[in-house]
């Protein structure tokens, strides 16, 4: 076991990363291309999922049930790969019940991360954001860009077909096709100047290839897993009272609220290395 600079032993123990479903596992293997030495508990919440159109009081209650269950196995940093896990009950999470349950334990969304990014990329000032209908509804990155680009114009779009195309394996069908096409025509049709999009749902990159498919060149789309992995490099360089309590293993646990046969052989694909889920209850 390590120990600290007086001596006493640090308890270790995985980053936990949760979503809703399969689409925190985008954000989950590039964290771990980024940051392979440390040891991840991966936990999806298929049987609920989608949480995008439920309310923002059920987000919040199965989020913090899966904090309570990832704290319990001793994680000390959460990363909710969740966009609206992160825009409807992160803050919430962070400054009712941390102080309370873990004062010294961290949560982590994946939203500011994204808007700090963004700014670097579009030139016309006009981004677009595809999200789930609780994540549009939120208005959380228009307030987040908008506070810290003044200026700047955020154009919201729901997309609530997207997640469950992917949920149920559809995301390289027809019916695929014809979403993503009539949401990217929606969007820009609403603003044509806009010239950066971000996928602002951590399912939607599994559906990249339509959107590359049917998005105009010149537009960029801007996926988050990339972001977050280097946002949390730099997060852990500089907290290491939160690094050191991260354990250096190179493993990943998986673990889904549905059926792990049917969750472990997709998200073998996703993550491009095999799965062997097993079953939580939170
Ligand atoms: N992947 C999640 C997100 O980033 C949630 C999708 C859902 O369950 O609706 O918003």
């Amino acid at each position: 076991m390590a120990t600290n600079i007086q001596g006493n032993s640090i308890e270790r123990a995985p980053i936990g990363v949760f979503d809703s479903g399969f689409g925190g596992l985008t954000i989950l293997r590039d964290i771990r291309r980024a940051l392979p030495h440390y040891d991840y508990l991966f936990i999806g919440d298929n049987a609920r999922a989608p949480y995008g159109t439920r309310s923002r009081e059920l987000v919040y209650e199965f989020t913090l049930q899966a904090v309570k269950h990832l704290f319990a196995q001793g994680c000390h940093l959460i990363i909710l790969a969740c966009n609206t896990a992160s825009a409807e009950a992160l803050r919430t999470i962070q400054q009712r019940d941390l102080p309370h349950i873990a004062p010294t334990r961290r949560v982590l969304g994946v939203v500011r991360p994204t808007v700090e990014k963004v700014g670097e990329l579009t030139r016309t000032g006009h981004i677009g954001v595809f999200g789930t209908p609780g994540t549009i509804a939120s208005g959380s990155y228009n307030i987040e860009i908008e506070g810290m680009y003044p200026g700047y114009k955020v154009h919201g779009h729901a997309c609530p077909m997207w997640v469950p195309l992917v949920e149920n394996r559809e995301s390289s069908g027809d019916g695929a096709d014809y979403f993503v096409k009539k949401d990217i025509s929606l969007l820009l049709d609403d603003c044509p100047e806009i010239d950066t999009v971000i996928l602002g749902c951590t399912h939607y990159p599994l559906l990249i290839d339509k959107i590359h498919k049917h998005m105009p060149p010149g537009v960029k789309v801007v996926q988050q897993g990339p972001i977050v992995a280097e946002s949390l490099a730099n997060y852990l360089q500089r907290h290491p009272e939160i690094e050191s309590h991260c354990s250096r293993g190179g493993t990943c646990q998986y673990f889904t609220t549905e059926d792990p046969d049917h969750f472990s052989p997709l998200a073998s694909v996703f993550v491009n290395e095999p799965v062997q889920a097993r079953r939580v209850i939170l």
